[in-house]
């Protein structure tokens, strides 16, 4: 019988969280298909995160509450296809892990069957159970704090968390209960660089921060944003790496023209019988 073979330097949780001891920064991108995950895993992106963003960047929904499952898997699924070395984790869509225990576990388990290699759920207490229950059945569990976006109405908007001292004590107390839940890292998402220190100095696993200021023990961005793939101004804590946008509006626009013109398809582009 022959093995699955991957990649001899293929991420895994050990190596992850073996990364903030050796002080070595975490990378981390989402993706959502098969050719950006090709492209990430190329680059060496450590961890690719199948977000529930696909809500927003994908599917154009002002939330990512829209998302369910059967949309979270499919994506999941192109991603994998394109992966060798990354580490792979899958968003847990809303209402997916917060109903009952067993349902996350059925749902994290469609997602390791579709390729994910763990699964991310926003916030601690009511969904520290599931996590263990997750963990104990060998579902590696990235958490995510801070700003949570299934929780925006709650919340009032995407607002940055943990300004008052009282805020930034329960944070510190959901990180701890998360890492002994069992969690391989966790994601701080739109807090005080200051805070998001405290908790990484404070964890033994890595941060993994968005909006969370420099401390973080890795960096993850939504990729449509840092791509610049929108024509609108990026938030305050994306720092766009292409401008996909303008450049894909110049692609299309001379195609347009060269097709208007009827210069595409020209000579070395057409098929003839032969003489
Ligand atoms: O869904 C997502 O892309 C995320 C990141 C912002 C961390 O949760």
């Amino acid at each position: 019988m022959s093995t699955g073979q991957s990649s001899p330097d293929k991420l895994t949780t050990v190596r992850i969280v073996r990364k903030k001891a050796k002080a070595e920064r975490i990378v981390c991108l989402t993706a959502y298909d098969f050719p950006t995950a090709l492209i990430l895993d190329n680059a060496g992106v450590d961890l690719i995160l199948v977000g529930d963003s696909a809500a927003n960047v994908i599917y154009g929904m002002p939330t990512t509450l829209t998302i369910g499952m059967d949309e979270m898997v499919y994506h999941t699924r192109a991603v994998a296809a394109g992966v060798k070395r990354a580490f792979i984790v899958a968003d847990m869509p809303f209402l997916s892990y917060q109903v009952s225990v067993e349902q996350a576990v059925a749902n994290a388990g469609r997602f390791l069957q579709a390729g994910a290699e763990a699964v991310k759920v926003e916030g601690a207490g009511p969904v520290v159970p599931a996590i263990k229950r997750l963990v104990e059945l060998g579902i590696p569990v990235m958490g995510h704090l801070g700003l949570t976006p299934q929780s925006v109405h709650k919340l009032g908007g995407y607002r940055l968390q943990a300004r008052k001292l009282e805020d930034q004590e329960r944070l510190l107390t959901d990180a701890r209960a998360l890492a002994d839940a069992g969690c391989f890292s966790i994601v701080l998402e739109k807090v005080p660089a200051e805070v998001a220190e405290r908790v990484t100095g404070e964890l033994p696993i890595p941060t993994i921060g968005i909006g969370a200021g420099p401390h973080c023990d890795g960096q993850v961005l939504v990729l449509h944003d840092m791509l610049g793939l929108f024509d609108t101004p990026p938030l305050k804590f994306v720092k766009q790496y292409a401008h996909l946008h303008a450049d894909i509006l110049k692609a299309v626009t001379a195609y347009a023209e060269e097709v208007r013109t009827g210069k595409f398809p020209d000579e070395d582009r057409t098929f003839h019988l032969d003489k």
